[in-house]
């Protein structure tokens, strides 16, 4: 889709649409003074009040070039901000493509040109990359008229851009199947975006994973004949920082879960395809920073596997022994996506990360708390944890703080070894977080559980059915504002 900012009067803009967004009670603002009298008709009639989700078009209005003028609801105007506009201007792509409009022109209020251009990219996706006809159309050009120009509205819009089409890049890696998207393509499409991006990319592999001693990661991937990897990528800012931090980000890179001996329904297993989603929301993250830069070095770690059922899988009752020496009982070798990153973790802190963030799509439990609405925000350091949320608000992801009361450690004991993978039915998603906590220590450390927000079963009026992409925005932001 082809992104510009104008810089024009709305009168001269040639498009499909203009867009604008009108409030609750406010009055014909000037530059609509042209369409006053079709505004106060689609006000009287109640057909369009300004309320959020409304949508009004008026065809050949008199006075600008463009073809229609598109009225949008935005709800109250002091409750209106970025989230909002994001949520509108995805909403608003996704009516008009469906209409047969391919330009489209955003009127802009203020300088937000970031959250209307990147609600717009996202919004034009869907996830049809291997469907050979469709009926669904896209966009071709969503364009921005901006009110006044400048460094700043640029940067924006910019910015924008690339968080629009690298959460789109994730996306789209989600929702690859997982017979063409193994852990080693997976690696490879790393090392790609990572050689387009000037990005430092190493892959480890199954010898150097074997050499290193990451048993608990080698004992899930044992199972399937598609060889394991931990993708490592760097990011390194030009001039050094002060400071010594060094962000990790960790995602968990399960290509397909079936659950392996311990297996799952066949009910809905398909889905289990979006098990790599925070190892893409990582991969998404670092395509933006290698452009965005932030000041702090910033290192993505994922682990990458098939979670399969073979003659040589990992079973029940085994015992594997994790790269920093501690021994685990594999109860369910469905609880696979903590046995992979605990690995990633321990090497992640072997390799100088002072802080730890990881996204994985961890448990069902979370989704029975908190549905799809809030990712699970876990943590051993309400300090850092208060930041990750910052970010995440200011991008509209929903967080919900989660507990880890030392109680719930005990629900890891095993008779056999140092900790088992499961801690029985109640409180899935804390136990989990502690099954990781106990090889992270002290180091400060943000755990989020995006197994009910990584995926959309139905579609919202501003982003299709499927993946989300959930994160790579609250990353970036994140690493942005360190
Ligand atoms: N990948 C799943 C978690 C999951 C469930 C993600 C539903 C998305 C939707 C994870 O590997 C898993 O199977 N966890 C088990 C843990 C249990 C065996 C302790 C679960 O949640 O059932
Ligand atoms: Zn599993
Ligand atoms: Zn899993």
């Amino acid at each position: 889709m082809d992104t510009k900012l104008l810089y024009q009067p709305l009168a001269q803009v040639e498009a499909d649409a203009v867009a604008v967004v009108l409030f609750e009670e406010e009055s014909t603002p000037a530059d609509l003074k042209f369409a006053a009298s079709w505004l106060d008709e689609i006000k009287t009639s109640g057909e369009f009040l300004g309320k959020s989700g409304e949508l009004a078009v008026l065809h050949q209005p008199h006075g600008i070039k463009a073809k229609r003028l598109v009225a949008v609801g935005g709800g109250k105007k002091a409750a209106f901000d970025s989230a909002s506009l994001r949520k509108v201007s995805g909403s608003t792509v996704r009516t008009l493509k469906q209409k047969g409009v391919k330009s489209l022109a955003w009127l802009l209020e203020g300088r937000e040109a970031e959250a209307a251009v990147e609600g717009a990219i996202l919004g034009n996706f869907e996830p049809e990359q291997h469907k050979t006809s469709t009926d669904n159309k896209s966009l071709a050009a969503f364009h921005v008229i901006a009110a006044a120009d400048g460094a700043e509205i640029e940067k924006s819009f910019e910015r924008g851009i690339i968080l629009g089409d690298s959460q789109n890049f994730a996306r789209e890696l989600i929702n690859e199947p997982a017979n063409l998207l193994t852990p080693m393509v997976l690696a490879d499409k790393a090392r790609a975006m990572s050689s387009a991006s000037g990005l430092e990319c190493e892959i480890l592999d199954q010898d150097r994973m074997m050499q290193l001693g990451m048993g608990s990661l080698l004992g899930v991937s044992q199972g399937s004949a598609e060889p394991p990897a931990l993708i490592v990528i760097r990011y390194k800012p030009e001039a050094p920082s002060k400071s010594s931090d060094h962000l990790a980000l960790v995602g968990k890179g399960v290509t397909f879960d079936t659950g392996g001996v311990s297996i799952k329904p066949a009910d809905g297993m398909e889905k289990m395809k979006y098990d790599m989603a925070g190892g893409a929301a990582v991969l998404g993250a670092m395509r933006a920073l290698a452009k965005l830069k932030p000041s702090i070095p910033v290192t993505a770690f994922v682990p990458a596997v098939e979670n399969m059922v073979s003659s040589r899988a990992q079973r029940p009752g085994d015992i594997v022994k994790s790269l920093n020496g501690k021994t685990i009982e594999v109860l369910n070798t469905d609880a696979e996506g903590r046995l992979i990153l605990i690995d990633a973790i321990t090497y992640a802190k072997r390799l100088g990360c002072s802080h730890l963030i990881d996204a994985a799509t961890l448990t069902g439990a979370i989704v029975v708390a908190l549905g799809h609405v809030n990712i699970g925000a876990f943590t051993n350091n309400e300090d850092f944890l208060a930041k990750v949320m910052s970010a995440a608000k200011a991008e509209g992801e929903k967080m919900w703080h989660m507990p880890l009361d030392d109680e719930y450690k005990e629900l890891l004991k095993s008779a056999f070894a140092d900790l088992a993978n499961i801690g029985g039915r109640y409180g899935g998603a804390i136990s989990a977080a502690w099954f990781l906590r106990e090889f992270v220590d002290d180091t400060p450390w943000v755990h989020l559980d995006i197994a009910g927000t990584a995926w959309l079963d139905e579609p919202k009026p501003h982003m299709a059915k499927g993946p989300s992409g959930v994160c790579v925005r609250t990353f970036v932001k994140l690493a942005l504002g360190w």
